[in-house]
């Protein structure tokens, strides 16, 4: 076996190249190795591999060849020093978190993140000893009230889910390493092809790679990225002790899905943007947020931050949850899900879905109205997804 490509190619170059191991068989497409455990050539060999002294696999649940493969590739994009791959994407910010604090410690979150990171942040860490501050991440001013001499990290999500607006990562990485505390980023909503959040001063980057990354609806998965030293003091243990690990079957799956990954976001980003344009002047649309559009609230923060839009589009149609669920249920190519970044177009109404359990205030501050859905584009032709969507608001 041997490490294929070095960093001397291309991004886009390295998400079909990097991180090959190849097989005595010389296989093209990387092999997927099922398997739980390794055997050892002597009693020594084993002795030394438990030492860490002989290079090499012990078992699955620490390391397996093929998860190893797609952790390299994403980390060579991603520009990361290392990567470990996880079960779901809750795995991976749970543990990207809790690998980072103890009992006493504090950390500070955006409100505006997916509903089971707000869970984590709000309700499980505070259970061990953790205690956290939940802040309007838009306000430059609440992330500098926030840090305490304790607070060890900060999660957020950006752009955010649902409603798309965009957090300045660089500006919040000054504020949180002037207090000596770490940054996370849930990437997931702008893909690592629009959003390198690890050059803009970030410690840690996570995924649910069961989103764009798969793209094509089958497997769950997460991924945790940072500098050598992060993975090691924060994330390598705990997953070795703990079992959260990806099945090789998986990281398979996004191991090949990452080849295509760029098609795949760019194709959905410009249908996306496609249909931003139009729904923009649609009479029954009251709202709209699409990140690229100079009328998007953070244009400024998008033009520095991102090389791409978004293949969300989030609108509020006018009429409230009543209109919305006609609209929902007037859409023939476009289905009804809570799930995004999949090759098939997916529609979620947030208030009675994916962010049902916050209370209506909470639902009022993070601006997700009654009528207001999320659209993650497919892969579909663009012109059959506007129609789909013109003659739905046909129907309101
Ligand atoms: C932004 C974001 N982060 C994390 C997750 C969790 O990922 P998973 O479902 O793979 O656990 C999701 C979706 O489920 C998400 O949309």
């Amino acid at each position: 076996m041997s490490a294929s490509v070095k960093h001397k190619y291309r991004s886009e170059t390295r998400l079909v190249q990097s991180g090959v191991l190849r097989s005595q068989f010389g296989e093209t497409s990387e092999a997927l190795f099922l398997t739980q455990g390794y055997v050892y050539e002597s009693s020594a060999q084993a002795e030394a591999r438990f030492k860490g002294e002989d290079d090499g696999y012990q078992y699955s649940r620490f390391a397996n060849p093929t998860v190893t493969m797609f952790e390299q590739r994403i980390a060579d994009f991603e520009g990361a020093e290392a990567a470990r791959a996880t079960a779901t994407g809750m795995a991976a910010v749970t543990l990207a978190m809790m690998g980072q604090v103890r009992a006493g410690d504090h950390i500070v979150a955006s409100k505006a993140i997916f509903g089971s990171c707000l869970y984590v942040m709000e309700d499980y860490l505070p259970r061990y000893g953790v205690s956290s501050t939940i802040i309007d991440g838009r306000n430059l001013d609440e992330w500098r009230a926030a840090f305490r001499p304790n607070t060890k990290t900060c999660f957020l999500e950006t752009p955010t889910n649902p409603n798309l607006e965009v957090l300045d990562i660089a500006e919040i990485c000054k504020i949180a390493h002037a207090a000596g505390a770490t940054v996370v980023v849930d990437n997931v909503f702008s893909t690592p092809l629009w959003q390198s959040p690890l050059a803009l001063g970030v410690d840690c980057v996570v995924y649910s790679t069961t989103k764009h990354i798969d793209g094509q609806g089958r497997c769950l998965g997460g991924v945790i990225l940072g500098s050598q030293k992060f993975i090691n003091d924060n994330v390598h243990t705990f997953i070795r002790q703990t079992g959260p690990s990806m099945s090789p079957f998986n990281a398979w799956v996004m191991l090949k899905a990452l080849e295509t990954l760029p098609v795949r976001v760019r194709r959905q980003t410009d249908t996306a943007s496609a249909v931003a344009a139009t729904l923009a002047r649609h009479p029954r649309v009251s709202r709209l947020i699409y990140p690229g559009r100079p009328d998007h609230p953070q244009a400024d923060i998008v033009a520095r931050q991102m090389r791409g839009g978004s293949t969300l589009v989030a609108f509020e149609i006018d009429g409230g949850k009543q209109a919305a669920f006609r609209f929902q249920d007037a859409l023939r190519l476009v289905r009804i899900s809570n799930n995004l970044g999949d090759a098939k177009s997916l529609i979620t109404h947030p208030a009675t879905t994916t962010h049902y359990r916050l209370k209506a205030e909470q639902r009022a501050e993070l601006g997700i109205s009654d009528g207001m859905v999320r659209l993650s584009c497919g892969l579909e032709d663009p012109d059959d997804i506007i129609d789909d969507l013109v003659a739905a608001l046909k129907a309101v």
